[in-house]
C-alpha cells in the first residue's frame, strides 16, 4: 500500500517504564525494514517543542532490548498543556518534515496526544509505556511485568529478614492511583495483607487477621501497601497494628523507584516490540490517533479518549483471592 508516511518521530513521555527501549527498537527496525526514517525526539513532549530530534537507525538501537530506562530520555512537560506549547511542537515537527508521532508512555502522554492531535493534522499513535498497568485498552502495560518481578524479589529478600527476626513488614510498592501493582506482588509474594486504593479492605480486616495468626506463635508477615492506599501509607498502618498489638514488631521498606528500573523481562520486551511493530504498520495503513495494546493476545486500538477516561478496573476475582489465600 501507497503510504504518505515517509519520516516518523518517537518519544517517551511520563515515568520511565523497563521496555521503553524495546519498543523504540522496534519502532526503528520496523521502520528501517520500510524504508522510513524515524527521528528520536529527546525527553518527551519537551524536545518536541525544542526540536530536540535525532535521527535513529538500526544501529543506534543495538544492543538496547535488554536496557532499562530510555535512551531518549523522558520529562514530564507543562507546557505542552498549553496551546502555545503545541504550536511550538508543531513547527518543529514541520521543521524537520515529520509525517506521524509515535508517542510512548501513560495518561499524561495520551491526553497530549489527544489536544495535539485535534489542533494540526498529524496523525499519533500511542504506546502503554507505564509500570502501573492502569491504562484502559491493554491487558498490560510496557514495564509492569519488571516492576511486579522487581517488587517480589525485594519482598522475598525481606521475608529472609523478616522470619528471622519475627517481624511484621509494611511494603509500599508504587501505584498512585490504582492498585495492579500492590494486587500482583501481593499474590506473588504471599501477603499477608494488601491494601489497595481501590478496595475497602481495611485495618480491622488486618488485625483481626494478624490476633489468629500470633495465636498459631505466627509473628513475622509481609503486608504491601499501595502508595494510593486511601487508608494511610504504610508509616501510619504500621504504627495503628503496634498500636494495637504490641506483640508485633513493625518494619517499613518503600521500594519506589527501584521498581522503575532494571532490565526488562522477557514479557515486557516481547509486548514492547509487538507494539512498537504494529504502531509502525498502523500509522503506514493510514491508522490515526489511536492507543495501541494487547487484549487476550491480539492487538487492540482505542481512541485516545477510551484510553484516557475510560477507567481499567482490577479484576475482581483477584482481589477476592487475595484474602483467602493469605490465611
Ligand atoms: O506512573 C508511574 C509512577 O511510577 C507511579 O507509580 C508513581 O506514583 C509515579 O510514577 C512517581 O512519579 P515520579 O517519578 O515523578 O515521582
Amino acid at each position: 500500500m501507497d503510504s504518505n508516511i515517509k519520516r516518523i518521530a518517537v518519544l517517551t513521555s511520563g515515568g520511565d517504564a523497563p521496555g521503553m527501549n524495546a519498543a523504540i527498537r522496534a519502532v526503528v527496525r520496523t521502520a528501517s525494514h520500510l524504508d522510513l526514517h524515524v527521528y528520536g525526539v529527546m525527553e518527551g513532549y519537551k524536545g518536541l517543542i525544542e526540536g530536540n530530534f535525532k535521527r535513529l537507525e538500526n544501529k543506534d538501537v543495538a544492543n538496547t532490548i535488554l536496557r532499562g530506562g530510555t535512551i531518549l530520555k523522558t520529562a514530564r512537560c507543562e507546557e505542552f498543556r498549553t496551546k502555545e506549547g503545541r504550536k511550538r511542537a508543531y513547527d518543529s515537527i514541520v521543521a524537520y518534515d515529520i509525517d506521524a508521532v509515535i508517542v510512548i508512555g501513560g495518561n499524561g502522554t495520551y491526553t497530549g496526544a489527544k489536544f495535539f492531535s485535534k489542533e494540526y493534522n498529524i496523525p499519533f499513535i500511542g504506546l502503554p509505556g507505564t509500570i502501573d498497568n492502569d491504562i484502559f485498552g491493554t491487558d498490560f502495560t510496557i514495564g509492569f511485568d519488571t516492576s511486579i518481578n522487581t517488587a517480589v524479589e525485594a519482598i522475598d529478600k525481606i521475608r529472609d529478614t523478616a522470619s528471622s527476626h519475627n517481624r511484621l513488614f509494611f511494603v509500599e510498592v508504587m501505584g498512585r492511583h490504582a492498585g495492579f501493582i500492590a494486587l500482583e506482588t501481593g499474590i506473588a509474594s504471599g501477603a499477608a495483607g494488601t491494601f489497595l486504593p481501590e478496595t475497602d479492605w481495611g485495618i480491622d480486616e488486618l488485625l483481626s487477621m494478624l490476633k489468629k495468626a500470633a495465636i498459631r506463635k505466627k509473628l513475622f508477615n509481609i503486608v504491601v501497601v499501595a502508595e494510593g492506599n486511601k487508608n494511610g501509607d504504610a508509616h501510619t498502618l504500621a504504627a495503628l497494628v503496634h498500636d494495637k498489638l504490641k506483640n508485633y514488631e513493625t518494619r517499613v521498606t518503600t521500594i519506589g523507584h527501584l521498581q522503575r528500573g532494571g532490565s526488562p523481562s522477557a514479557a515486557d520486551r516481547v509486548l514492547a516490540s509487538r507494539l512498537g511493530y504494529e504502531a509502525v504498520n498502523a500509522l503506514v495503513n493510514g491508522i490515526e490517533n489511536k492507543a495501541l495494546g494487547i487484549v487476550h493476545g491480539k492487538l487492540h486500538r482505542v481512541n485516545f479518549d477510551d484510553a484516557i477516561f475510560k477507567r481499567k478496573e482490577l479484576d475482581q476475582g483477584m482481589v477476592d483471592m487475595l484474602s483467602v489465600l493469605a490465611m
